[in-house]
């Protein structure tokens, strides 16, 4: 597949995810909720999980940003869900270094967030779509919160 066809198929997942969000809405039955803003522009997430026996047995987002930001909270719902904490960890590393330029793993099946590796290339885009990815990690309780 040939670069630009390459940008059309990213292009058009991220839009897919920002116009049909997975994984919308606020959990009933959650057991851990995480609130994250972009100060720079005022975006926001609110994310609730239901963790038990160490798994993300269901997750939901609801938010306001840019399709960015959004595309990736879905996205990262729709991976992180079944897994346990310490792989939802792993991925949101793995998220990060993507959007860092660093080479990730070729062995992982990045699914759909494979279409925001471009955005390593806007500085100014990465924390928007890193904000859910931030979420998530303080969520499972990585950051020491918990
Ligand atoms: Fe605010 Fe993208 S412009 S998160």
């Amino acid at each position: 597949m040939s670069i630009k066809n390459l940008d059309q198929l990213y292009r058009s997942v991220i839009m897919d995810h920002y116009k049909n969000p997975r994984n919308k809405g606020v959990l009933d039955e959650n057991n851990v909720t995480v609130d994250m803003n972009n100060p720079t522009c005022g975006d926001v997430i609110h994310l609730t999980l239901k963790v038990e026996d160490d798994i993300v047995q269901d997750a939901k987002f609801e938010g306001e940003g840019c399709s960015i930001s959004m595309a990736s909270a879905s996205m990262m719902t729709q991976m992180i869900k079944g897994k346990n904490t310490s792989e939802a960890v792993k991925i949101a590393q793995v998220f990060s270094d993507m959007m860092l330029g660093k080479d990730v793993d070729d062995s992982l099946d990045l699914g759909d967030i494979e279409a925001l590796s471009g955005v390593a290339k806007f500085p100014a885009r990465i924390k928007c779509a890193t904000l859910a990815w931030k979420a998530i990690e303080k969520g499972v309780g990585q950051d020491d919160e918990q």
